[in-house]
């Protein structure tokens, strides 16, 4: 950890760049009402944790978006790592790109990643690029009840504004061009594990690094993972299970 980029400062070498597990990502996976894709697309795959997962269990590749490189190539380490190197095909491209590079995705896979291009905006954008009756599995921040607590509807009125309810979500996804076939909120210990206990200490250690940038990114996570503790569980990843209507 030599350089003064915040990313690489917190994230180095981390496998989950975001909530989530291996067992829920094949849960959702089997939720889908069809076990054999040809063209599988995973959209922001950081490291990549989920797209192995894929990869492995399906036994066919998977191209793997993303606009970080240094991400990808860990991605690229960890599959030659798992012997499934022939199953991933890295991208180093913009997630809005997906219709210019691919076409009829039987299964378009983007988790934790959408938001980065807006839900609403990104589910319109790959449309086109989904093949007709095509799965796209895309999990999105979402609110989970009416009742906030008042400190962390204000964190995320600064911090992500167009934070939706599933059922909004649902509406958003209808109006896009898909059904929602079911939907799968990530337990509460898949933010802990292997992300939020990794993070956390890393962001400590960081509040008196020379550089202000740094500094700023760190004290952000340390309130993200304050607000997680006492958002008595308002707000949740879902995975919203989507087929192309
Ligand atoms: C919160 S991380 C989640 C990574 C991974 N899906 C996971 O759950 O571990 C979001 C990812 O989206 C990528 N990203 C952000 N904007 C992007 C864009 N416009 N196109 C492609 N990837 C993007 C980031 O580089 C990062 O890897």
């Amino acid at each position: 950890m030599s350089d003064f980029n915040p990313i690489n400062l917190l994230f180095e070498d981390m496998e989950k760049l975001g909530p989530g597990s291996n067992s829920d990502t094949l849960k959702v996976l089997d939720m889908l009402p069809k076990s054999v894709h040809e063209v599988i697309v995973d959209a922001g795959c950081g490291a990549g944790r989920h797209t192995l997962a894929l990869a492995n269990e399906l036994q066919t590749p998977v191209h793997a978006v993303d606009s970080y490189e240094p991400f990808l190539a860990s991605l690229t380490q960890r599959a030659k790592e798992a012997g499934i190197e022939h199953l991933v095909q890295t991208h180093c491209m913009d997630m809005a790109d997906i219709p210019n590079t691919f076409r009829e995705i039987d299964l378009l896979w983007p988790e934790g990643a959408a938001y980065n291009i807006g839900f609403p905006h990104a589910l319109k954008t790959w449309h086109s690029a989904v093949k007709s009756s095509g799965f796209a599995v895309v999990s999105e921040l979402s609110w989970l009840r009416d009742d906030v607590p008042v400190e962390v509807r204000q964190f995320f009125q600064a911090g992500y504004p167009d934070m939706r309810s599933v059922n909004e979500n649902r509406s958003v996804a209808q109006d896009a061009g898909y059904n929602v076939l079911t939907t799968h909120t990530l337990p509460r210990e898949t933010w802990v594990e292997g992300y939020y206990d990794i993070l956390e200490p890393r962001a400590k250690a960081l509040l008196d690094h020379l550089d202000k940038v740094v500094r700023d990114f760190a004290a952000e996570t340390l309130e993200e993972i304050r607000i997680f503790g006492c958002s008595e569980d308002s707000y949740g990843y879902v995975f919203y299970v989507m087929q192309k209507a």
